[in-house]
């Protein structure tokens, strides 16, 4: 078992405050959060959170670092790289907000930030503004510890991975946040592209993949991922390869199997292979989950094959004029 692994049989014992700052993670991966805090991280390494919002899942990391026995304040740092502000392109809620809107004439909920992560100043390190401008292509300190609610997009993903995952060694500890979202196959493939480096901790924490490092992960692998120099077939192998790792998540709730299948029809999507991706998508329709909570996935998906030509509802639509 990893030290992460020790973590699952604790969740019973944490009590977050009740007040802690608007966040779009769940209580379950809030206290995975605090625990990852509390009892693996030493703070020799960097401990790096990538997209902290508002600051909840900030303030459960910080305050599982705060109460551990061997994180030094003085010396640790946390992290913590967001736009912090709203705005097109931002992937930024106005629920970051103290007040929970935007003030009028400020798009920045930098101080909002501040203030509820008070307690942690002293050892927190804000970077503020694009990932591509406030991470350092030069730094290549260790990552003890990566938080990744950032990658929304390839483009934020390939910067997670240049100036990030090149940094981790073993020991390292990642959690993928959002990894029960289909629309962001590059978390799974480049998953399926690091198993042979990599020990997962256990069943996902609802949304959340948590990993060990447990090899050294080869520059030309992590080259591959960067520049996404996979092919469509090479892709929905490696997210096959997750398939045979995870299944329901800790909480019992979400089938990783059935949301893997649908991050495929993604990939292919993605790719501008509208077909394959609805033959992908189309078998998932009846799956319960995914019926309830992606509807708007296989919409989206059906509609992109039905604009092909020479697809048979296209032509229809030709025949009566529309
Ligand atoms: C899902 S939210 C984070 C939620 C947060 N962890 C919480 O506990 O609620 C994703 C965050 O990523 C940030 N983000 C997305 N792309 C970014 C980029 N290129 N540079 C900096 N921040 C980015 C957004 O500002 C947003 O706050």
């Amino acid at each position: 078992m990893t030290k992460l692994g020790r973590l699952y049989s604790m969740f019973d014992s944490v009590r977050l405050p009740d007040d802690l700052p608007y966040t779009q993670v769940s209580s379950w991966e809030l206290r995975f959060l605090y625990l990852v805090g509390r009892h693996t991280l030493s703070g020799e390494g960097r401990v790096v959170e990538l997209g902290s919002g508002g600051g909840g899942s900030t303030y459960a990391l910080a305050l599982g670092l705060k109460e551990s026995p061997v994180f030094d304040e003085r010396t640790g740092r946390l992290h913590a790289y967001d736009f912090f502000r709203v705005g097109k392109g931002t992937f930024a809620t106005e629920k970051f907000f103290t007040s929970g809107h935007r003030p009028a004439h400020d798009n920045s909920f930098l101080d909002d930030f501040r203030g509820r992560l008070e307690p942690f100043l002293p050892f927190l390190e804000i970077h503020a503004g694009d990932l591509w401008q406030t991470s350092d292509p030069d730094d290549t300190t260790p990552v003890e510890f990566l938080h990744v609610d950032i990658a929304k997009t390839a483009r934020v993903f390939r910067c997670v991975c240049e100036r990030f995952l090149t940094r981790l060694g073993p020991g390292s500890v990642v959690l993928h946040q959002d990894f029960a979202g289909p629309r962001l196959p590059w978390l799974h493939w480049s998953t399926g592209a690091l198993l042979p480096y990599i020990e997962i901790a256990g069943p996902p924490i609802r949304s959340t993949l948590a990993f060990e490092v447990t090899r050294p992960i080869p520059e030309d692998v992590l080259k591959s991922v960067s520049e996404d120099v996979y092919t469509l077939d090479e892709k929905l192998a490696l997210i096959s390869a997750v398939q045979d790792r995870v299944d329901r998540d800790h909480t019992g709730g979400i089938p990783f199997k059935s949301v893997l299948e649908l991050s495929k029809a993604y990939v292919a999507h993605y790719a501008g292979e509208h077909r394959r991706a609805w033959s992908l998508a189309k078998p998932l329709t009846s799956d319960e989950y995914l019926a309830r909570t992606r509807a708007d996935h296989f919409e989206q998906l059906r509609k992109a094959y039905e604009a092909q030509p020479g697809t048979a509802s296209r032509l229809k639509r030709l025949v009566r004029g529309r």
